[in-house]
């Protein structure tokens, strides 16, 4: 039975254009949805934009345009970047889709009805808010979120001071529910470190928050069934998280189509079920979701994000789908930062010597020119291969270069060059018929043949495993292993030497076979993330299909004569970057993809 998977990614605000950190997020969730379509999984992968709110009004205005055309304009900026980086979504929600709004409208239509699981209170009340707000954040802020200046840490300004009647969710009410919850399902949150923080949170109480502001012309309206609630717009919080649901439909009942799954998918027996829903919800009644299902279901949705808006996907969100009696998600994947290294001048004493790169800060990179100028997939790598999935990354122009001229150039480019080439000038470009591991005379050729096919071997298991357990720079390093070995074994078999001697065709025949499915293998584990040069290589390495298309026995290492086909011309895959021309900004030959 095929599984089904649904990954969802942070919705971006458009108060800018699109940086590196955003596109890291991006990439990260192209190649998980990537793995798990060539792997067989039905698979549907969301993004999209964020486009309410207060940022976003003034950044309007600040540019002179109505909010509405404002954003129309901007998060075609965000198309283009991922159609750019090749970032292949199945679909691109935008909170000023009309029927986003709908949706909302119909959530706090049932929030306003829930009561809460502890003292059976409406879950909404009416009150008056007195504090702070942060506009960076479109977040309210304690005294104790403050820097010691008194600003918010993230966004070094103060946040402004505000006192207005808001709608609350009664979020206090639901930690005990919550902890439940985490506790039972310990790969709802994950990394574990990061469950840990959110159970702290959690543990140290919880306050009610905001669901609504009045006089903020630029949101969703409340509903009119909500008394007392004209002029108010639904707070940006509630209404972009929204976005996970009502991209499938919700509350019309299709949206259980990606949301659940059934037995056996992977949604699997850890997550959620209908009948522990029930308790779950707090309220004693069924949660709206799995009236009427016979088979029992399990949740499904993925959601990656940052670490930054982790309270807002591990506490509000649950919170407000227990109100509102819809299953939890199966898991939030809290990823880290896109760091850079402070400018001296701006080193603010507080001794780290990185910094977030954030619109905020004005340290941007831009991850579309940096496509134009390295290649989207060169940039893909870096991101994936030299963060480690779920920490922070820091990033610079060295780095990325080292980075890619030691893996990409010098490692997998030469070994396909070099192949690629002694095939055309050896055998005309056919894939040569030999196959006698036992041809070499040399002992250390032999088991350099060994080690290749051994680690070729351990990667087939590993790599799938490493993608399926979200540490995608443990499948590329593996993958990686077996681009080393065959190097190695290229250094000792010396082809070129074999191929001035015809009566040592058949170790020629042999060696060079090897490395071609070793190329071949390389090419279906490294598509996930640099999907467009596995691509070219598969093309020039003849095969027949496309390397996202190979799973079970055709994903698995098959070294032996090949069935006879004949390769492309060779080509230079990854050029290598010269880092004073590529820091002076000269560009930089090569393919763009
Ligand atoms: N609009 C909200 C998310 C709503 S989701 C229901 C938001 N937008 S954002 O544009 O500020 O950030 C979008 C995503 O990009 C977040 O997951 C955030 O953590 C991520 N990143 C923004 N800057 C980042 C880095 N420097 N590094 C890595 N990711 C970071 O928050």
């Amino acid at each position: 039975m095929p599984r089904r998977f649904y990954i969802t990614t942070a919705i971006d605000y458009v108060n800018g254009r699109p940086h590196l950190g955003h596109a890291y997020e991006k990439v990260l969730a192209d190649t998980l949805a990537r793995f798990h379509r060539q792997r067989g999984d039905a698979t549907w992968f969301l993004t999209g934009t964020d486009e309410h709110g207060q940022k976003i009004a003034r950044a309007a205005e600040a540019a002179g345009q109505e909010p509405q055309a404002f954003v129309d304009e901007m998060s075609q900026t965000f198309v283009a970047a991922w159609k750019t980086l090749g970032v292949a979504y199945d679909q691109f929600i935008r909170t000023s889709d009309k029927r986003h709004e709908l949706a909302v409208q119909e959530l706090m239509r049932r929030l306003s009805l829930a009561r809460t699981p502890r003292t059976g209170e409406p879950a909404i009340y009416e009150g008056e808010y007195v504090g702070l707000y942060c506009e960076g954040c479109e977040g309210f802020k304690g005294e104790k979120e403050l820097d010691q200046k008194g600003r918010c840490p993230e966004h070094k300004k103060k946040p402004k001071a505000i006192k207005e009647s808001n709608f609350f969710f009664r979020l206090s009410e639901y930690d005990e529910a919550l902890l439940k919850h985490i506790e039972a399902h310990p790969e709802f949150i994950q990394p574990d470190y990061r469950r840990t923080e959110v159970m702290n949170l959690i543990k140290g109480g919880l306050e009610d928050v905001s669901v609504s502001r009045p006089n903020l012309p630029w949101g969703i309206p409340l509903p009119e069934e909500i008394e007392g609630g004209q002029g108010h717009t639904v707070y940006v919080w509630p209404d972009a998280l929204l976005n996970y649901l009502s991209a499938l439909g919700w509350p019309q009942r299709t949206y259980c189509k990606w949301w659940l799954a059934k037995e056996g998918e992977p949604g699997g027996p850890g997550a959620t079920r209908q009948d522990v829903f029930q308790e779950l919800d707090g309220q004693g009644r069924p949660g709206a979701a799995w009236a009427g299902l016979g088979q029992p279901q399990f949740t499904n949705a993925f959601h990656l994000i940052g670490k930054d808006i982790s309270r807002f996907h591990c506490v509000l969100w649950p919170a407000m789908l227990l109100a509102a009696g819809v299953p939890l998600p199966r898991q939030v994947y809290v990823h880290g930062f896109i760091l850079l290294r402070k400018p001296e001048v701006k080193d603010a004493g507080d001794g780290s010597v990185q910094e977030k790169m954030s619109k905020s800060r004005g340290n941007v990179v831009d991850p579309v020119e940096m496509a134009a100028r390295f290649g989207a997939d060169a940039l893909r790598f870096y991101l994936i291969d030299a963060i480690p999935t779920g920490g922070d990354g820091e990033f610079s122009l060295e780095l990325f270069v080292e980075h890619c001229n030691t893996h990409l150039a010098n490692k997998l480019g030469n070994l396909s060059s070099r192949t690629v080439k002694l095939v055309h000038n050896g055998y005309a470009g056919a894939t040569p018929s030999e196959w006698a591991p036992d041809s070499f005379a040399d002992p250390a050729v032999r088991g350099a043949l060994e080690a290749l096919m051994a680690a070729a071997t351990a990667a087939a298991d590993e790599v799938p495993k490493a993608y399926d357990e979200l540490r995608l720079h443990d499948a590329l390093a593996s993958a990686w292993q077996a681009v080393e070995r065959a190097n190695e074994f290229v250094d000792r078999a010396r082809p070129w030497d074999l191929a001035k001697d015809p009566t040592r065709r058949i170790e020629l025949g042999t060696a060079l076979n090897a490395l071609l499915e070793t190329l071949r293998l390389v090419a279906i584990w490294a598509w996930p993330t640099i999907p467009a040069k596995c691509e070219e290589l598969w093309n020039v390495l003849g095969l027949p299909g496309a390397p996202g298309q190979q799973r079970d026995a055709a994903a698995r290492p098959a070294f032996g004569p090949p069935a006879p086909r004949t390769l492309g011309q060779p080509v230079i895959l990854f050029p290598r970057i010269d880092l004073k021309a590529a820091a002076s900004g000269v560009p930089q030959p090569g393919p763009k993809a």
